[in-house]
């Protein structure tokens, strides 16, 4: 950890140097703050992530909303302020409004609080709208002085979202040089946003989510994750709509290899790994290591310091 240069300017960071692994702040600095928060987002910042990421959800009218699950009730206190609506408390059934009248819990290993980091947000724990994060994102990069990437993903595959993600990134400047990757589990969603993209004449950068698939006969692939199974996909299919690959890590049926990795590079794909979570120092290390040594490009990280470090230990090895 790196508690004292936190408070004071951050403690690590990659100088904006894109072609190094990349951190990524897995829903904030989740393992220590609640998920999907200013104040979460802002700690990792500090911690030197290279990117933050919201995972988003729509609300009943139509606001795009940095949360996780499609439902309020888990991360949030909304079961004291709120009675269930159709049964349960839908993101999707409350109004922007009432979403903003909630507090984010903290959850698994995150904290109400981080010894020594005070957030700079008046709101650091509600609900953040995408355009908030967007926001914080410009904000915070200029307080830090390097750019803070983000990393959205439609969390749904609807039109609508896509469309909203979209909207909201043109208007506030992202193209196809920004520090942003787009990603989504559902190919189809990855694909029509690579179609609006062209027809917007905006290409951003997308990654399909999924498994590491690596066939007997040396095809390489991403695993769509699906209700009727895994569908795979090709790299080559893959490299038609997106720019990289994000790719569950620790999975014994499929696991990532330094072989996987090299064929996805070779179709032109980064390969980003998901989800770093061991709290350990020693054991995180270790983790990352195993990663980086196998040429990942970048890390969804609960501990986003533990990612910084290790990355810069690797950085500095080569
Ligand atoms: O988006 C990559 C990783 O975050 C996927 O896991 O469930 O935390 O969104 P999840
Ligand atoms: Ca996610």
């Amino acid at each position: 950890a790196c508690l004292s240069a936190v408070v004071l300017m951050g403690c690590g960071g990659n100088d904006d140097a894109p072609d190094q692994p990349q951190v990524i702040a897995h829903r904030g600095a989740s393992g220590y703050l609640p998920e999907h928060t200013l104040a979460g987002y802002e700690l990792a910042i500090r911690m030197g992530t290279d990117f933050i990421e919201p995972d988003l959800q729509l609300t009943k009218d139509g606001a795009l909303v940095a949360i996780h699950d499609d439902t309020l009730t888990r991360t949030t206190n909304v079961a004291d302020r709120f009675a269930q609506r159709n049964g349960g408390y839908k993101v999707a059934d409350f109004t922007l409004a009432e979403v903003k009248t909630l507090t984010v819990i903290p959850t698994g290993t995150g904290k109400a609080s981080y010894p020594g980091f005070t957030p700079s947000a008046a709101t650091p724990f509600a609900v953040p709208t995408f355009q908030e994060v967007v926001d914080f994102a410009k904000k915070q990069s200029n307080t830090v002085g390097r750019e803070v990437g983000i990393y959205p993903e439609a969390k749904q595959a609807d039109p609508v979202m896509e469309d909203g993600i979209l909207k909201i990134l043109s208007a506030s400047g992202y193209n196809v040089r920004s520090k942003i990757f787009i990603q989504s589990f559902s190919d189809e969603t990855v694909r029509s946003l690579r179609t609006k993209q062209n027809a917007q004449n905006n290409k951003m950068p997308l990654v399909l989510l999924g498994v590491a698939t690596l066939a007997a006969d040396g095809t390489a692939g991403v695993g769509v994750i699906g209700t009727a199974g895994v569908k795979p996909l090709t790299f080559k299919e893959v490299a038609g709509f997106a720019e990289g690959v994000g790719v569950v890590i620790n999975n014994t049926t499929y696991p990532i290899t330094k072989a996987y990795i090299d064929k996805a590079h070779a179709a032109g794909l980064k390969v980003h790994g998901w989800t770093f979570a061991k709290a350990d120092g020693a054991m995180a290390a270790d983790e990352f290591r195993r990663y980086l040594d196998m040429g990942m490009d970048g890390m969804f990280a609960n501990y986003p310091d533990q990612g910084v470090a290790a990355r810069d230990a690797f950085v500095k090895s080569r």
